[in-house]
């Protein structure tokens, strides 16, 4: 159980560090990065993964259900942005690609500040 958790934690960071890196890297165009979407849809999928096993689990710690409450909704609102950008892209801005960052970046701090 706990190597099942510690591989999607591992897979959970990768895949916000993904749309993290490449906000980053086109954030002066207004155009998503390739990969956004795949990211952030690792990040979601293994961040739910990881709330059920920790809850299924007597070896692991409970999650703290207000801190992923809160980064749950951020979280879907960056899948929502990442969507819509993907299927638009000729409605993407950079105000759009960096309200993706900014969001992606609090959603970070209350993973790693908030315990
Ligand atoms: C863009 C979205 C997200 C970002 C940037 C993000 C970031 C992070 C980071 C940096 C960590 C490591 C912190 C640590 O281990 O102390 C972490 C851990 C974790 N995340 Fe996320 N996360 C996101 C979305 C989610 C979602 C949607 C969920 C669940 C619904 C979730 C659940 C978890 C869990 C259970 C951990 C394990 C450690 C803990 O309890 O904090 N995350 N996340």
């Amino acid at each position: 159980m706990r190597l099942a958790y510690d591989i999607l934690l591992f897979l959970h960071l990768v895949g916000w560090a993904i749309v993290l890196g490449g906000t980053i890297v086109t954030l002066r165009e207004a155009r998503l990065p390739k990969g956004a979407l795949h990211g952030i849809l690792t990040a979601l999928v293994t961040g739910i993964a990881m709330v059920g096993l920790a809850q299924a689990s007597d070896e692991l710690r409970d999650p703290n259900n207000a801190k992923i409450a809160v980064k749950l909704v951020i979280a879907l609102v960056v899948t929502g942005l990442i969507v819509y950008g993907t299927r638009r892209p000729e409605k993407v801005t950079r105000g759009l690609a960096g309200a993706i960052l900014g969001l992606t970046v609090v959603n970070v701090a209350v993973a790693a500040i908030w315990r």
